[in-house]
């Protein structure tokens, strides 16, 4: 059996990160049995400098022929003064719309190890464990009109019953599975595309009477969720404020750098962290690669069904933190190495729990 994995390594941090979550991919078929294959295409400003395009025909070619995408990150400086359409982010959001990818999940767990690099309270972020499902395909991202001109912009929220309903149908199921609580986040006191939005989360709950479900305003879920994370189970919210969100959830743990994701619903399943290039970063061998090795996790369980290396790979990421190991952005973490050390111990960890 061959199952074929598009690697993505995009901009900036993005090579070294994918780097690294490749190479733990490829210890866990060391033997060859998970038939994995590997092909890197460009995208995001690595798009533009190859082909004029940040997202390349042959790149969105492959994705679409792929068992699983895994991506790094896009963007930087060199493309910013480039027209929207140009700008390596258009690329991602096409990929994200050409592989039809709705509902984005982004988990958030606080390891014990890392409760000191939280500039939070420990007591505060103590046994947060979270997961953010964010509309992936809609809102502002995406709405009509759309326009620039040299002295108005214009960007449309608008959500369709049916795109709202798909996605909360991914997060009902989720909070099943987990402590049964969905808290779905929107601003219906001042937008008609919320009032929907609520409205139908409201009727779509009516099949799972399991799940506890609430309504919180987006201005105060993001005070919540600094000043009692614990509180949550499951967010469901709409794409922009999915994105505010997630990157302020990332704080709880301590870096953006831990934060892996998965965008499913599509034709093919798309796996990154949710942070950007950093380009200040770049090629210093100082990038935390956990949330992109975490994403390949999430790619191993939700793409290809291989729930047990899923997990005895988290397990090898959990426990490389808890030997106080980490990238210098972990201020709490006892010792500190680069990228591709980090890479290595946490590969060792994988390799003593599959023998
Ligand atoms: P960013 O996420 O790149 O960086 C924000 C902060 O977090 C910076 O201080 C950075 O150094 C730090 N950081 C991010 N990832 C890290 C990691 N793995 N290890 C350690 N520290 C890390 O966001 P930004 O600076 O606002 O954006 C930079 C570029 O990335 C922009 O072009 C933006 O559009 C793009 N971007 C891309 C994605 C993506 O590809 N999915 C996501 C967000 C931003
Ligand atoms: C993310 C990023 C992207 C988004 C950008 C780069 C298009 O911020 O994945 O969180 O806004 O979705
Ligand atoms: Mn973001």
């Amino acid at each position: 059996m061959s199952r074929k994995i598009v690697v993505l390594p995009g901009d900036g941090i993005g090579p070294e990160v994918t780097r690294e979550a490749v190479a733990c991919l490829k210890l866990l078929d060391q033997d060859g049995r998970l038939g994995l294959q590997f092909e890197e295409h460009p995208v995001g400003g690595a798009g533009v400098d190859a082909w004029g395009d940040p997202l390349p025909k042959a790149t969105e070619a492959a994705c679409l022929s792929a068992d699983a995408v895994l991506l790094g990150a896009v963007g930087g400086p060199a493309w910013d003064a480039f027209p929207s359409h140009q700008r390596p982010e258009a690329g991602l959001l096409r990929l994200r719309k050409a592989l039809g990818c709705y509902a984005n999940f982004r988990p958030v767990r606080i390891f014990e190890a890392l409760v000191e690099s939280s500039p939070l309270k420990p007591e505060i972020v103590r046994g947060t464990d979270l997961l953010i499902v964010r509309e992936l395909a809609g809102g502002l991202y995406y709405g009509e009109p759309r326009s620039l001109t040299a002295t108005q912009g214009i960007n449309t929220m608008a959500y369709a019953d049916w795109e709202v309903e798909r996605v909360a149908r991914y997060a009902f199921e989720a909070a099943q599975k987990r402590r049964g609580l969905l808290t779905s986040v929107d601003k219906a006191n001042v937008l008609e595309s919320s009032r929907l939005w609520r409205a139908t989360v409201n009727r779509v709950a009516q099949d799972y009477p399991d799940v506890s479900l609430e309504h919180q305003y987006v201005d105060s879920a993001a005070m919540l969720l600094v000043t009692n994370p614990t509180h949550f189970d499951v967010i469901l919210t709409e794409n922009l404020f999915g994105d505010i969100l997630s990157d302020e959830a990332a704080v709880l743990g301590g870096s953006l750098g831990l934060l892996p994701s998965a965008s499913l619903g599509g034709k093919v399943g798309l796996y990154e962290p949710i942070h950007g290039s950093a380009p200040s970063l770049a090629g210093k061998d100082v990038a935390n690669p956990f949330g992109t090795i975490a994403s390949a996790a999430m790619l191993l369980r939700h793409s290809l069904g291989l729930e047990w290396e899923a997990s005895t790979l988290e397990k090898a990421l959990a426990e490389t933190l808890a030997e106080g190991w980490g990238t210098p952005d972990l201020r709490g973490a006892k010792r500190h190495v680069g990228t591709a050390e980090l890479g290595e111990r946490i590969r060792a960890h994988c390799l003593q729990l599959t023998h």
